[in-house]
């Protein structure tokens, strides 16, 4: 097959040259948006009499009608073409003839490429958003369920204090509020339309640019031709909100790693969403959750490489920009994966009530509160610290816990213990003295729970 850049050329491209340059192995799936934009420049090459109407509307069936093949997928991609836009503009020619070879007309691959990426781009990235929402959507349900548990709260993976397992939750629910703002507010920043500024100065062409983005949904035109040639910022801000995402998504999956563990046994995840080993008969694995904590490390990579690529790039555009696909492809598709894999399996996940119970009564969570209860009755914290810590070591001697330790222990390292000692070491107290704003206080939890689902809408 001939290329399209062939006139100047006598010698054939090395068959290894064409192995190494392809992209539409990858980037053929860009083809509905390499469509869309194609007919909103034809269609306005038409209408500013740059070619004949008659053209283009010979141009705008042709390629619905590709669209089509692409759709059902009948369309032949060659690598030998090499890309998606040459790829398409050939099967044009070959359908409508000479008319076709007037859609290029007044632009480049250039251009062409970078507003195709950003027409996809505006459309993952709202895809991510909505999928960020149902993430949400889940751990707020889960947390409304569970509103009545009190759970271990960690420091150093150590027992630290009691909070509502609804508080731990929204944490996470909170992590992924910030990273579904991220993508919204990146989507501004992705939706401007490079188209026009052709190979990179521009174009002679008395081309209507806002008419294009306006039929495209741009928002904004790129006001620098060499910029909007050579810029890849909206990918590499992409794959950064998508680090983040992974990041927290890893956070959330090696806790449910720990919980579904025998040690801790919090947590049993629905089987739909476990696998089992295939030589240990009572093995239930929580592979998804190390599958996506696996997987963050592969969207850092994707990140990692596009900031690689354009390190010490010169303007405009250098032939090393079409290695940005890949990885943004991949990026994408990992996190729109993990996130609909999360939201459908929490719903799956049971508490185990009696052994969040049981691991409550480890680790003496209850000494800060003991100390508080020391200093309510009039002793400096500091000392009060000195005192509990003695008790705990006396706990540990006599194999108890604070609650069960008798008045009269507590009475010989202070005579400001009394009997209501025992209501201040119960999880319910602790958790309900914990009442300022973001604190885990159960009439805390639930205002903040609501807030989530009346933002989402629920
Ligand atoms: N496939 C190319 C890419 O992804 C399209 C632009 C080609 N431009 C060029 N001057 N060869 O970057």
């Amino acid at each position: 097959m001939s290329k399209l850049w062939g006139g100047r050329f006598e010698g054939k491209t090395h068959a290894l040259v064409e192995a190494l340059g392809e992209s539409v192995s990858f980037d053929a799936r860009l083809a509905p948006w390499d469509i869309t934009a194609s007919i909103a420049h034809a269609r306005m090459l038409g209408e500013c009499g740059i070619i004949a109407k008659g053209d283009a509307a010979k141009i705008i069936r042709g390629l619905k009608e590709i669209a089509a093949d692409v759709a059902a997928g009948r369309m032949q991609w060659s690598a030998a073409l090499e890309d998606v836009h040459t790829n398409i503009e050939a099967a044009l020619v070959a359908r409508i003839g000479d008319a076709g070879k007037r859609l290029h007309t007044a632009r480049s691959r250039n251009d062409q490429i970078a507003t195709d990426v950003r027409l996809w781009l505006r459309d993952q990235t709202d895809a991510v958003v909505s999928l960020l929402r149902e993430l949400r959507l889940a751990l707020a349900r889960f947390a409304e369920a569970n509103l009545d548990v009190i759970f271990p709260g960690f420091t150093h993976l150590q027992h630290a204090q009691p909070v509502l397992l609804a508080h731990h939750l929204l944490a996470y629910a909170a992590m992924f509020a910030r990273d579904q703002e991220r993508f919204t507010q990146m989507r501004r920043r992705v939706n401007v339309m490079p188209l026009g500024a052709a190979a990179l100065a521009g174009t002679p062409y008395p081309v209507d640019r806002a008419r294009v983005a306006k039929e495209l949904g741009f928002d904004a035109l790129s006001e620098n031709s060499m910029d909007a040639v050579s810029d890849r910022d909206s990918l590499v801000e992409f794959c950064a909100n998508c680090s983040l995402v992974m990041a927290h998504l890893s956070r959330l999956s090696e806790e449910l790693v720990l919980w579904s563990s025998q040690e801790f046994g919090f947590v049993e995840i629905g089987d739909a969403f476990t696998t089992g080993s295939s030589i240990m008969p009572q093995k239930k694995n929580p592979d998804v959750a190390e599958l996506v904590r696996g997987k963050t490390g592969r969207v850092y990579g994707d990140l990692v490489a596009l900031l690689t690529l354009v390190k010490g790039l010169p303007l405009t555009y250098n032939r090393d920009l079409q290695e940005d696909k890949e990885p943004v492809f991949h990026a994408s598709d990992t996190v729109q994966l993990c996130l609909a894999v999360y939201a459908a399996m929490i719903p799956s996940i049971a508490v185990r009530r009696d052994a969040v119970a049981r691991a409550l009564r480890l680790g003496f969570m209850e000494a800060t509160d003991l100390a508080d209860y020391l200093v309510r009755k009039g002793m400096p914290f500091r000392e009060a610290h000195g005192v509990v810590g003695r008790i705990v070591r006396r706990c540990i001697e006599l194999d108890t816990s604070l609650p069960e330790l008798p008045l009269e222990e507590y009475l010989r390292h202070s005579d400001a213990f009394a009997p209501d000692v025992y209501e201040a070491v119960k999880p319910e107290t602790m958790v309900r003295l914990r009442d300022t704003l973001g604190a885990t206080s159960p009439r805390r939890v639930k205002a903040a729970l609501r807030k989530v689902l009346r933002e989402l809408g629920a």
